[in-house]
């Protein structure tokens, strides 16, 4: 299939169209960097594809791209809510998304599949806690953002709807969590014992207390955290405020990772979730959670959700083992994505 895949040069956007590439499609990849400045190993890595340059917030530039392309992945944008660009990243994860299903619907393209994020809940980056209602979390759990770029995934899956809804333009907008390159974690994996050692202390010393207690406990860690977030913008907590936490009070290990359910995801799993999402027979704009399959501290799930969600009572169906808090059923349906890759244990937690 003749696919274009914008982003291309990304961190996701490599391993897709690396991807894409190994089984057999023909892959146009656009991006706004010129092709002079992309690094060796980045253009080694997606050898083969067709490169554009283009930047998707300029429309008439962009569209002509579109053309003798049968579907389109959609990965252009800033991928962060930086601090100070809360506008900038509207005009191109939002204003830029636009114009990517616009020119998909003048070039009569009729599968279009976007990377929105874990974030379009609005509990990771947001300035708002957001209610949890149940557990395991689905496509149907309300969201609820609070900072620019959740927000700015949130208007992009409204984006594919209007598009299916006036073009009949199918597709999904995959939510990611955080996606890993397991070759970062080569030369740490020193230390992954350890901090797995450190993780399940913490849990079993927890979880051996009374429950009043526990709770006291995880109630207190959550008072501190927030306090050091008021301290740090946007959430940022550095390290030695971070480590010294973590050493008076257990639940602060596990504190961190919560705010994305403690799901991670391999790049490899991303891109084949990408092209099953491209193939596979379906109509409709879906949001799809696309996470691993097991939370990334390796803990037993339920305790891990009744320790650090104290208040989330209710389960839509038992969760076994370390199996993830966020449930990949609808996308297990739809395009039959099945994670291959865990890192085992959230050795970058
Ligand atoms: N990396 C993650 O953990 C993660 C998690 C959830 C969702 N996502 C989403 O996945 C997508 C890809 O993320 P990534 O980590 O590969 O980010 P990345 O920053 O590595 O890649 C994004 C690419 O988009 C390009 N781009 C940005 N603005 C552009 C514009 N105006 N015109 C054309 N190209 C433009 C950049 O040059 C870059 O190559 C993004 O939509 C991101 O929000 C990423």
């Amino acid at each position: 299939m003749k696919i274009l895949v914008t982003g291309g040069i990304g961190h996701i956007g490599r391993a897709t169209v690396a991807h894409l590439a190994a089984h057999g499609h023909d892959v146009r990849m656009l991006d706004r960097i010129p092709k002079a400045e992309i690094a060796v190993e980045a253009a080694e890595e997606v050898r083969g594809a067709e490169y554009r340059q283009a930047d998707i917030t300029d429309y008439a530039t962009l569209r002509p791209h579109f053309e003798g392309i049968e579907a389109v992945v959609h990965l252009a944008a800033i991928p962060d809510p930086i601090p100070g660009k809360d506008a900038e990243i509207f005009h191109i994860n939002c204003g830029g998304s636009f114009n990517v299903y616009q020119a998909a619907a003048e070039n009569g393209i009729k599968r279009v599949v976007s990377a929105s994020s874990i974030n379009a809940l609005g509990n990771g980056y947001g300035t708002r806690e957001i209610p949890i209602h149940y557990f395991p979390l689905d496509e149907a759990h309300p969201g609820s953002t609070s900072d620019v770029y959740s927000f700015s995934k949130q208007i992009l899956e409204e984006i594919a709807a209007y598009y299916w809804r006036r073009e009949g333009i199918s597709g999904a907008c995959l939510r990611f969590p955080w996606v890993y390159d397991s070759r970062w974690f080569e030369r740490e994996h020193d230390h992954a014992g350890e901090f797995r050692t450190f993780i399940q202390a913490a849990y079993e010393g927890l979880m051996a207390l009374p429950v009043a207690e526990r709770r006291e406990q995880v109630q207190q860690t959550f008072a501190r955290w927030r306090e050091l977030q008021a301290q740090h913008r946007n959430g940022e907590i550095d390290d030695e405020a971070m480590m010294t936490a973590m050493q008076q009070m257990p639940a602060a290990a596990l504190t961190f990772g919560r705010n994305d359910f403690w799901a991670m995801l391999d790049k490899r799993d991303a891109a084949q979730a990408i092209e099953k999402a491209v193939l596979a027979d379906y109509t409709g704009s879906h949001p799809l959670w696309i996470v691993g399959s097991h939370n990334a501290t390796g803990l037993p799930t339920q305790g891990l959700a009744s320790l650090m969600y104290p208040d989330v009572q209710t389960w839509m169906r038992p969760v076994e083992g370390s199996e993830s808090l966020i449930s990949i059923d609808k996308a297990r349906a739809l395009i039959g994505f099945e994670p291959e890759y865990a890192l085992g244990l959230a050795v970058a937690l």
